[in-house]
């Protein structure tokens, strides 16, 4: 089994951390964090959910190293990102007596690694930190780059900070308790790093995808590890997001319209969106005439084959018109001085960041999508 284990180095001056990816991790979580602590004590601020499958693990694994540990779970599900329970969290770390010194895990998907990466960024003006990412889209995307945060009754991710962690544990053995649900939803921001950058990658998961999501190990420890380097890369570059960093937001304005339309319910979780986002962001590429329409195709063609949700009729229950969509764009993030920004793409792999979009073909490609 270790030698599926792999590393990817995050490169960020005094700030570099490891993304160490392979099943079993938890086991020797003690090991891996021994050499970060002053003491042999860490706090931990789960979900209820992966508390009850997965916390016995992580205890046994940090025993095995003398590390002692306490834990704190948190209601599960994306209302968890608010000022509520990030206030209860700061003030049990502050009961723990965390020290300046010490270290904090998040122990859990996006919502937790967020939320408590936020917390330790602002505990005693900041504290290390260490994600161990449970879920497909944590350990790919959000447990990696040091983007922490909780929402705002104004919209999502509004509050928050730039704070890297110390190190990011992503065990693939732990991806075996997620729902085929949650899996591929996390599948949808690793076919992402495909389309954005990589039409090799794309290529092997057009083969490999089916495999991956029946559970193959190698398959899975691969996948992780080209996202996560692909990802790494990118944060090396822009780390703060003044330029190439919004590629990775490929597919986001499409679906944080379609996530605020569905109200941020299980009606659309957040990996779905965005693969509906990236197959609309294709078809938009293609039809301002950027790409062949032979790559929103394809992209449509690997996301059903995978039994995703490619299209706006696989999301259940009725969507507004594709005015009032445009309009819930326009409250995206990622408008500057009024202007709406794309990724949009040459071809599979060859994307780029634009503000030069004309409303009315985004308009069209809204309508056509919403009539299929
Ligand atoms: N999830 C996008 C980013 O980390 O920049």
């Amino acid at each position: 089994m270790e030698l599926m284990e792999k590393t990817v180095r995050v490169e960020l001056g005094e700030r570099s951390y490891d993304v160490v990816i392979g099943p079993g991790l938890l086991q020797q979580a003690g090991a891996r964090i021994a050499p970060l602590l002053n003491r042999r004590r860490v706090v931990v601020v789960s979900d209820e959910n992966v508390a009850a499958l997965h916390l016995q693990a992580l205890r046994a694994g940090l025993a095995r190293a003398d590390i002692e540990m306490v834990a704190l779970a948190l209601p599960p599900g994306e209302s968890t990102k608010g000022w509520e329970q990030f206030s209860r969290t700061v003030e049990w770390l502050l009961e723990q007596k965390v020290e300046r010194g010490d270290v904090v895990v998040a122990f859990g998907g996006g919502v937790i690694g967020d939320l408590v990466g936020f917390a330790a960024a602002v505990l005693r003006r900041g504290v290390r930190f260490v994600q161990i990412p449970t879920s497909l889209l944590a350990q790919v995307d959000s447990s990696v780059g040091g983007k922490t945060g909780i929402n705002a009754p104004q919209g999502k991710n509004l509050i928050g900070a730039f704070h890297q962690p110390s190190l990011v544990l992503a065990d693939t053995a732990v991806l075996g308790t997620l729902t085929a649900r949650d899996f591929l939803a996390g599948y949808g921001e690793v076919v992402k790093y495909g389309m954005l950058g990589d039409a090799d990658f794309f290529a092997w998961l057009e083969k490999n995808g089916p495999i991956l999501a029946s559970g193959d190990m190698a398959a899975r420890v691969e996948a992780v590890t080209r996202s996560v380097q692909m990802k790494a890369d990118i944060v090396a570059r822009d780390e703060t997001e003044q330029g190439d960093r919004a590629l990775l937001n490929l597919g986001h304005t499409f679906c944080h319209a379609l996530e605020a339309a569905t109200g941020y319910s299980d009606r659309l979780l957040h990996g779905e969106g965005v693969a509906i986002g990236c197959a609309l962001a294709f078809e938009l590429s293609a039809r301002l005439g950027l790409c062949s329409q032979e790559d929103p195709s394809r992209v449509r063609a690997h996301l059903k084959d995978m039994g995703m949700k490619t299209d706006l009729a696989d999301i259940p229950g009725s969507l507004p018109d594709a005015e009032t969509l445009v309009e819930l764009m326009g409250q995206d993030k990622k408008v500057v001085a009024g202007q709406l920004k794309f990724i949009l793409a040459r071809g599979i792999g060859q994307s780029f960041v634009t503000g030069d979009v004309p409303p009315e073909v985004v308009l069209s490609v809204l309508k056509d999508a919403l009539t299929q």
